[in-house]
């Protein structure tokens, strides 16, 4: 296995490029030629990689990759789940390199999706092809690999919902999260959900003269800056009533685990170039991007913003607003508490707006579960160090669902790091992320087959 590793790295890094250089952004319909070329590398490369079985599903959205190696009906299954769509590049002005353009520097590729998540799921694909071709894989193993994570997985549902008999496996395994450091190997046991909407607020029905009429007229803009102001105390709690109600605190001893792995605060304020950090009090930094919820606006627009100064009273307002959701709070319930109270914030004079996007559900892998073992062990192992427990703050909607409809939990063994740049400009992956990845996942094979039967 090491031998043919060291043997097929270069391959391994070029052949990723390769993906990478294809614009696969799911949420702008320019590139869905892209996005379907990228599905057909992907495709390709299970074939490659020896999947006895490779196909492309056609959806009403983007086309999902599916591939099997199926050794023997007595051995488990091991589900691997990826995406191989990337968010939009823009600004492009801020990037150092061309975005699809991927450069190496320090040992770091530099590209679009390079960890979020292509370098991540690709590092599956070879290590398959690995196991393949030293003939070490120890179990059954299954890809899905979607191309609409980014846009809120809408037509994977369906298909998990339909393929139950073919998705059949023993645990669903996911390198689509971060690590806390290269030499502090930790797994995500958690992710939090997601209620994200659209509000536009609307005034008088045309733009008006700030001198003529101003003063005299209730200003969207103005009513919504308010608003959006006050769905937050002086503690940084979320005012919206009910909110918190299904929360499940994170006990005392749990915290205090979570607690125990490294943070260095400052480095973390240097890094973003903040003077300090804030949020709800009673709790850490970590702890309020990881266990609590939130509300985040995540874009505000309305009246003029060109060049100069334009006196104008805006008809119109709008914004995006996301909510990350922690265990048990429900995407439904929380776009109507959420909705009802900010229709019931609306000044006279203006009218309120709620449409909701998309969402997902909160997950939590329990830490005496076998495939959590299993990624320890593996990690344990290539690492030399023993994985700490992190929850993760971000979201992958699908994984609920995953256990929802098939009854599976979700391994979230994750090779990048939370200063990558996803969704951000100079996204980047290291190449250590990457070899690791590729030598760490035969180790999650051997042991989790060991540990099931
Ligand atoms: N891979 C991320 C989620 C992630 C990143 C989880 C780092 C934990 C640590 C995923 O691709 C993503 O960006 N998810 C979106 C949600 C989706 C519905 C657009 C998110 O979290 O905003
Ligand atoms: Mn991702
Ligand atoms: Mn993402």
């Amino acid at each position: 296995m090491q031998n043919y590793l060291a043997q097929h790295r270069d391959r391994f890094l070029s052949e990723l490029l390769e993906l990478l250089r294809i614009p696969s952004v799911s949420a702008d319909s320019k590139f869905k030629g892209d996005v379907r070329r990228a599905a057909e590398f992907v495709r390709d490369s299970l074939q490659n990689a020896g999947a006895d079985m490779v196909e492309l599903h056609e959806t009403a959205g983007h086309p999902i990759v599916y591939g099997e190696k199926l050794i023997d009906p007595a051995k488990p299954t091991v589900l691997v789940y990826g995406h191989y769509d990337v968010q939009p590049a823009d600004p492009y002005e801020l990037w150092t390199s061309p975005p699809f353009e991927p450069v190496i520097k320090d040992d770091v590729i530099y590209a679009r999706g390079s960890a979020d998540d292509k370098g991540q799921f690709y590092m599956h694909i070879k290590a398959f092809e690995a196991m393949m071709a030293t003939n070490s894989l120890p179990c059954n193993v299954k890809f899905m690999i979607e191309g609409e994570e980014e846009v809120g997985s809408d037509h994977l549902g369906t298909f998990v919902a339909e393929n139950r008999e073919k998705l059949k496996a023993d645990v669903i395994l996911i390198s689509d999260t971060s690590m806390i450091a290269n030499d502090i190997p930790s797994i995500d046991t958690g992710l939090r959900g997601l209620a994200y909407l659209q509000v536009e607020v609307t005034g008088p029905n045309r733009d008006l003269h700030s001198g003529v009429y101003g003063g005299a007229v209730a200003n969207p803009v103005n009513a919504l800056a308010k608003m959006i102001a006050s769905l937050h105390d002086e503690q940084g709690r979320i005012t919206i009533p009910g909110f918190y109600d299904a929360v499940l605190e994170v006990s005392p001893e749990e915290r205090a685990l979570l607690e125990s792995a490294p943070f260095d605060e400052d480095a973390y304020k240097t890094d973003l170039g903040v003077t300090e950090l804030a949020g709800e009090s009673g709790y850490t930094a970590r702890e309020r991007a990881s266990i609590r919820p939130t509300l985040d606006c995540n874009g505000i627009w309305g009246g003029y913003i060109g060049e100069g100064a334009k006196t104008v009273l805006p008809s119109k307002a709008s914004a995006k607003i996301s909510m990350r959701l922690v265990p048990n709070q429900r995407s439904e319930d929380i776009y109507e508490l959420f909705t009802n109270h900010f229709l019931s914030l609306a000044p006279p004079g203006v009218q309120v707006k709620v449409t909701p996007l998309h969402g997902g559900e909160p997950y939590l892998t329990p830490l005496d579960a076998p495939a959590y073992k299993a990624a320890e062990l593996a990690m344990e192992e290539s690492f030399g160090k023993k994985p700490v427990p992190t929850r993760g703050g971000g979201s992958i909607p699908i994984v609920a669902l995953f256990e929802k409809e098939l009854g599976l939990k979700t391994v979230l063994m994750g090779f990048g790091l939370d200063s990558d740049n996803l969704h951000s400009p100079n996204e980047h992956y290291g190449l250590f992320n990457f070899y690791k990845g590729i030598e760490t996942i035969p180790l999650f094979f051997k042991h989790f087959t060991a540990l099931q039967s």
